[in-house]
This record gives structure tokens, C-alpha cells and sequence, in this order.
């Protein structure tokens, strides 16, 4: 049996901002909170957005707090917000930090309580606040997935809920928002896009549903990505990574991810350091993990097609993939190494593997390891 979690209406492409007047005016909504961080409204691009929502003739406010790794803080402040205009419906702008800052929001809308009451797979009862996602980036898939991700900033950690109530209702992808986005962060959404491609291929919850956006997506990142950073401006590769990431949100949505997010949420959390480059540099050495165990050999051989390199068989698939990851993420300008970020400290190995250990991530990785092993492979990674 097979449950499939989808968003109800997505639109595409250069423009498909503008759909969203018909939505909301055949929806009913009459007030909604635009949710976004202060870059974004600086430059007005929230701005743009909300002309949109007038012309549905629907009222709307403007939070522009959010920031990278979003806390518990923003989340509330945010609801307190949401609350107070008795808003019928969230409207992120931005990438996935954003988007996980409304669907915290929604969830404790409709539900109550606490973000930390929801933390792990299926813990509220209601739908939650409907929410329309505009994404600006091509990476978390947030707009397409039941997952979202808060930090407690006491205990300095990331809290992942996987939740299909949370789901957006209407998710957005225009190029004309993601074209300004800089070389550094285009590279590493799309190798955040890249690992959830890889995570969902290698987690023994896939099936055939889930392979075929897995392994598509695979072979679009690495067509587009380096020229997505290469040049902002090529139209064609920001529609392909566009879709990419969205086609990689599904495939991980529903068949899991696996240790490289586990170990990239201690990370985040810890020392606040961004998503994508985290798993970026994090996804050889994890895949050289999971690699040992036989199990993984199949699917390798899969990647391995998928990236072009042709059929190669057991260990040597292993290799050949791990090596075009890390060409792939030089190529695209991401550090090789955790020391080259400046706040990882080796002395907090042993804290962020029981973190990474306990992240709800960890249960779809197709080998599961000590402590031990999740240290050594933070070691590696240094
Ligand atoms: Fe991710």
C-alpha cells in the first residue's frame, strides 16, 4: 500500500506569479499575512506579490522577520501577528525558510500548542491554515513536501516535523523571482535539491512512485545546475531547476530522506550555518557510508546511469558517483570541507551525532549507524 501526498494546485514559469489573483478570488479568501524575510521586502518583491492579492480584491499584511534557519521565536512572533489580523490564509515569499515559518504557523493555527508538540512524523490532528508558497529559490522543495523544519534556539537544534497537514495549497514557481538569485545561493539550494534527489533514491522507503522523480531529478540538476550558477541569466536553467527541485520535493516527501539531512540539521542548527552547503558537503562522505553496505549497490548503479556515467557495477558505481558529487559541488563553488565554514568545532562531534541520531531523517537511512559511525563520518567530513 502507498499513500502519495501532493499539492492541490502548482504553477509554473516566467510569470506564473499573476495566477495567483483567479486563486485566491475563487477560493474566498478575504485577508492574508504575506510571510518573508526583510531582503525581500526591502526590494519590494513582497510588494509585487501583494499586488497581486489586491487585485483579488483580499486585504493584506506583511511579516517580514524570517531569517535562515528560522527559531521558535519567529514562528510565534509570526502567529502572534497572523492571529491578531485573523488572517484566512499565509502567503510565503521566499525559499524554504519561509515557507516552513508559514507552515509552523498554520499547523499551530489550526491545531494549538507548541511547534516542539508537533516535532517527528504525523503529530497533529487538523489541516492546518491553507497557505500559498511563491519560491524564490531551487532547492528545499518546500512548497511541494510535508516536511518542515524549526530551531530551538535553548537547545540549539533543528526540529523536523513531517506533517501532510502542513502542505501548501497552492505552490508557485516563477523564474522572474528566482533570476536575481546569486551564484553561491544558487549553487547550494540546487545541491540541497541534488541530496534530496540522492537521499530519496537511496532510502529503502522508495518505490517506483517516488524512483522516477528521484532519478529524473538527478540527471536535470546535474545538466542545469552549473549553469544555473555559471550564468543567472539563462532563463532554460532556472526553468529546469525549477522544476528539479520541485520533482526531487515530491520524490522526498514521500519516500524519506536519510542521514546527510540528519547530520546537516545538527549542523544548521548548532552554528546556524546554511542548509545547502551543509548537505553539500556532507553527501560524498555519507554516501562513501552507505556505500560499504551491499544493499546500496543497486541503487548506485541507478545513480550512476542517471549522472551519465554509464553501467557500472557494485563498488565501482560507489566510486564513480561520490567522485562526480564532489566535482559537481566544486564545479559550483561549494566548500570541500566543514573546517572551510569557520565555526564547526570537533570537540562537538559527540553532541551533534546523538542530535543527528534522534532527527526524524535518520530513520529512512538504508544503513543505520552508532554514534560512533555518525562521529567518524563528521571527522571525515572536517
Ligand atoms: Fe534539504
Amino acid at each position: 500500500m502507498e499513500r502519495l501526498n501532493s499539492v492541490k494546485t502548482s504553477f509554473f514559469g516566467k510569470g506564473a506569479t499573476q495566477l495567483l489573483t483567479e486563486e485566491l478570488q475563487k477560493r474566498g479568501y478575504h485577508r492574508v499575512l504575506i510571510v518573508t524575510d526583510n531582503f525581500l521586502f526591502e526590494s519590494k518583491v513582497a510588494e509585487r506579490v501583494g499586488d497581486y492579492v489586491l487585485k483579488a480584491n483580499v486585504e493584506y499584511a506583511i511579516y517580514y522577520e524570517v531569517k535562515p534557519n528560522p527559531t521558535t521565536d519567529i514562528v510565534y512572533e509570526c502567529l502572534e501577528a497572523a492571529r491578531a489580523l485573523n488572517v484566512d490564509m499565509l502567503i510565503a515569499v521566499g525559499g524554504g525558510s519561509a515557507i516552513d515559518t508559514c507552515k509552523a504557523v498554520s499547523i499551530l493555527m489550526a491545531n494549538g500548542g507548541k511547534v516542539e508538540d508537533y516535532e517527528g512524523v504525523n503529530k497533529s490532528s487538523k489541516r492546518g491554515l491553507p497557505i500559498a508558497a511563491i519560491n524564490t529559490t531551487a532547492g528545499t522543495g518546500s512548497e511541494v513536501t510535508a516536511f518542515y523544519i524549526v530551531t530551538d534556539p535553548v537547545r540549539h537544534s533543528k526540529m523536523c516535523m513531517v506533517d501532510p497537514n502542513c502542505m501548501v495549497d497552492i505552490a508557485i514557481n516563477d523564474t522572474d523571482f528566482m533570476m536575481s538569485m546569486p551564484p553561491k545561493l544558487t549553487a547550494a539550494t540546487g545541491m540541497d535539491a541534488m541530496t534530496h534527489s540522492i537521499e530519496a533514491a537511496l532510502t529503502p522507503q522508495s518505490t517506483p512512485l517516488t524512483d522516477k522523480d528521484a532519478y529524473w531529478a538527478i540527471t536535470t540538476i546535474k545538466d542545469y545546475l552549473p549553469r544555473a550558477v555559471a550564468n543567472g541569466n539563462d532563463l532554460e536553467a532556472r526553468e529546469m531547476m525549477a522544476y528539479a527541485e520541485y520533482v526531487a520535493g515530491m520524490a522526498f516527501s514521500n519516500a524519506g530522506l536519510g542521514m546527510v539531512h540528519a547530520m546537516a540539521h545538527s549542523l544548521g542548527g548548532f552554528y546556524n550555518l546554511p542548509h545547502g552547503v551543509c548537505n553539500a558537503i556532507l553527501l560524498p562522505y555519507v554516501m562513501e557510508f552507505n556505500g560499504r553496505d551491499s544493499r546500496s549497490y543497486s541503487r548506485f548503479e541507478k545513480i550512476a546511469v542517471a549522472l551519465g556515467l554509464g553501467q557500472l557495477k557494485a563498488e565501482d558505481a560507489v566510486r564513480s558517483v561520490v567522485a562526480y558529487i564532489r566535482g559537481l559541488s566544486e564545479q559550483v563553488g561549494i566548500p570541500k570541507k566543514l573546517s572551510e565554514l569557520g565555526k564547526v568545532d570537533p570537540k562537538d562531534f559527540d553532541a551533534l551525532a546523538k542530535l543527528a541520531l534522534a532527527d526524524a531523517c535518520m530513520a529512512a537511512n538504508m544503513v543505520s549507524p552508532t554514534q560512533q559511525m555518525v562521529v567518524d563520518t563528521y571527522r571525515a567530513a572536517f
